[in-house]
């Protein structure tokens, strides 16, 4: 028996449910921990965070979890499954590991700095047999998974033009995410990635042809190379379709309102878009548009913050078995180090 085998024959020892450990429980963390517990189809087996503050805090969530001191601890439960919530720039390492360990991964956004990263942990599920999935979480929202029925059922005909926005007027409260060893980068690799996500995975993943990008911080031009994560981002991405993606995202930006989110799509027969209301991080309507006509397609409440972490845990019940759609990922990251390069090819 090779040592995955082994590791999984110990699986599933207490109440039958998959025994779970999550990596990592500040704000999203605790947040995914609590929409997969209330689901109630895993067993929380294991919590480790360097902040013991942060580990208390995630106990209460989880009375009956193990706190433990460090990941090769969490490695060592042979546990069914990962859910991984840290600083971004941890999260391929941390994910490679726990898959060679055979666990499952349910990772936050973005699962690596870079494509380099993301094709090894990807090539580690794969080689494991482990399920993967990132916490692309606005694909969940009520609105974009009727967008993306309607574009790919044909019901705004052949889309030649989208317009995302991300804009989060206060930008991260952590230190972590001005540190590019830390996060990776700026608002490209933070709400970039939902963007580019959201646009391909939409338009049914098409070969990406060309990138161009702009990259500012406090309003000049940003030196990715140098370190400097940027603050505002704009990029154009033509695909082998022909379609136009226009991009745009910041950090601290005044706009008047807490969060400006949208992303619309225009066909030869209509338009399909997703946009929040009065600013909020979480209430979105989503429209159609036929000439100047406006159809709502849907409104709030829609509670989708959790939906993807619970998916995840319904398909580890299932088997956790590899799922070749965590493939996706890779032409998402090298889009971002396409918005990257593209913006050190044009500076001074
Ligand atoms: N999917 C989404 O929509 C979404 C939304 C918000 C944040 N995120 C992502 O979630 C991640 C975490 O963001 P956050 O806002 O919760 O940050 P946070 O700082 O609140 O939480 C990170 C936690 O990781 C812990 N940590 C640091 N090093 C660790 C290590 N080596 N091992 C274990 N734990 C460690 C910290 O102590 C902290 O508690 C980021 O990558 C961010 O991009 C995704």
């Amino acid at each position: 028996m090779n040592e995955i085998a082994a590791l999984k024959d110990h699986k599933r020892t207490h109440t039958g449910l998959p025994r779970v450990g999550f990596l990592g429980v500040g704000w999203i963390g605790r947040q995914r921990m609590q929409a997969i517990l209330e689901a109630g189809m895993i067993e929380a087996a294991a919590i480790c965070d360097p902040s013991p503050e942060m580990a208390m805090e995630a106990l209460k969530l989880a009375p009956e979890a193990a706190i433990v001191p460090s990941f090769d601890c969490l490695l060592n439960l042979a546990l069914d499954g990962v859910v991984i919530a840290t600083p971004s720039a941890l999260h391929a390492q941390q994910s490679i590991q726990a898959l060679q360990r055979g666990m499952a991964v349910f990772c936050q956004k973005p699962l690596g700095r870079t494509k380099c990263e993301v094709e090894a942990v990807v090539a580690a599920a794969r080689r494991a047999d482990r399920l993967l999935c990132v916490d692309l979480s606005y694909r969940h929202t009520a609105g974009m998974t009727l967008i993306r029925d309607l574009v790919r059922s044909d019901a705004i005909g052949r889309v030649f033009a989208a317009d995302l926005t991300f804009h989060n007027a206060y930008g991260p409260d952590k230190a972590w995410f001005y540190d590019k060893t830390l996060s990776g980068g700026g608002c490209v690799i933070d709400l970039g990635t939902h963007l580019v996500d959201l646009a391909l995975w939409t338009l049914g993943h098409p070969p990406v042809d060309t990138v161009v990008s702009k990259l500012l911080r406090k309003g000049s031009p940003a030196h990715p190379e140098s370190g400097d994560v940027e603050d505002f981002a704009t990029a154009v991405i033509t695909l082998s379709t022909g379609t136009v993606v226009r991009l745009i995202c910041s950090w601290h930006l005044q706009a008047g309102r807490d969060a400006v989110i949208s992303a619309s799509f225009y066909g030869t027969k209509g338009g399909l878009a997703l946009h929040n209301v009065g600013g909020s991080f979480y209430d979105f309507v989503a429209e159609h548009y036929r000439g100047t006509q406006t159809a709502v397609l849907c409104s709030p409440p829609d509670i989708w913050a959790g939906r993807g972490v619970v998916d995840w845990a319904k398909r580890l019940v299932a088997n956790g078995a590899y799922d070749s759609e965590c493939e996706e990922l890779i032409e998402v990251s090298a889009v971002l180090d396409r918005i990257y390069h593209s913006a050190c090819d044009q500076s001074p």
